[in-house]
C-alpha cells in the first residue's frame, strides 16, 4: 500500500520522552516529545523537533536547560495529562501528579519514576516557520540501577521504554522486545575493529 507521506510515524515507532523544564520565573513544565533522537555516536548531543507554540521551547530558550526523561510503559497514563495545553503559569508536575527528581547540573528538575534522565543544555537551534530543531548537549546521563542488567546495559524487559506508533485511532503505545541477538560496531568495518572502541570504557562516576 502507498500512504500519504506525512503518515511517517504510523510505520516508524517513536520514543516518548518527557521533557521537563522550568520557566525563567521558576514554573515547572512537562511535555511528551516523540520527535527526539541522539545525533550520531560518539557525540553527546540530542536533537528534538518542536512546534513554535510550546512552553517547553520557550523555557529551553529562556533558561538554556532541559531534562530528557526516559519513561517506561507504566507512565503511559501521564502522556495526555502532560500534553494538555495549559497556561504557562500552571505547574505541570502538580497537574500530572508527578514528583520531581532534582538535577545535579541544571536547575530544571527531572521526573521521579522514569528509568533514565539526561540533563541537557541548549547547544544550537535551527528555525523554520513551522518548527524549530533544538540541539541539546547532554551534561549528565543517569539510568536507574533497576533498569540495568548485571553487565550494565539497559534491560529492556525491565525498563519497558515507552514508545508510540501512529494508527487509525491516534497514538498506539508500545515498547521494545529484546531479540537476544547483537552485533559489535566493529562488524561494520572491514578489519572488524571499531575506531571508537576506546570511548566505550567505564563512565566517570
Ligand atoms: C506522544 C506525544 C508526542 C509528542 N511529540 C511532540 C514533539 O516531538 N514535538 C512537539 O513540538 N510536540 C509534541 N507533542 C505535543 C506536546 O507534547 C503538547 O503540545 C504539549 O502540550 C506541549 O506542552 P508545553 O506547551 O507545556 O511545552 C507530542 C504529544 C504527544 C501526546
Amino acid at each position: 500500500m502507498i500512504f500519504k507521506p506525512f503518515l511517517r510515524e504510523h510505520f516508524f515507532p517513536l520514543p516518548i520522552a518527557f521533557l521537563s523544564t522550568i520557566s525563567a520565573d521558576g514554573i515547572r513544565n512537562i511535555a511528551p516529545y516523540g520527535c527526539i533522537m541522539p545525533v550520531l555516536r560518539p557525540l553527546d548531543l540530542v536533537c528534538l523537533a518542536s512546534a513554535h507554540k510550546r512552553d517547553t521551547l520557550n523555557n529551553i530558550r529562556s533558561t538554556g536547560e532541559f531534562v530528557v526523561n526516559l519513561a517506561g510503559t507504566d507512565l503511559a497514563d501521564k502522556v495526555i495529562p502532560t500534553a494538555l495545553h495549559t497556561p504557562p503559569d500552571a505547574d505541570e508536575f502538580l497537574l500530572a501528579g508527578l514528583q520531581e527528581k532534582p538535577s545535579q547540573h541544571i536547575r530544571a528538575p527531572g521526573i521521579a519514576g522514569c528509568y533514565g534522565w539526561m540533563e541537557c543544555t541548549l547547544y544550537k537551534q535551527y528555525e523554520e516557520p513551522d518548527y524549530v530543531l533544538v540541539m541539546g548537549k547532554v551534561l549528565r546521563l543517569e539510568i536507574a540501577d533497576e533498569a540495568l542488567t548485571r553487565d550494565g546495559v539497559l534491560d529492556v524487559e525491565k525498563a519497558k521504554p515507552l514508545m508510540m506508533v501512529g494508527g487509525n485511532k491516534g497514538m498506539r503505545y508500545c515498547t521494545v522486545v529484546d531479540l537476544d541477538r547483537s552485533d559489535t560496531f566493529g562488524a561494520m568495518f572491514s578489519d572488524g575493529a571499531d575506531p571508537l572502541e576506546r570511548l566505550y570504557g567505564p563512565s566517570p562516576a
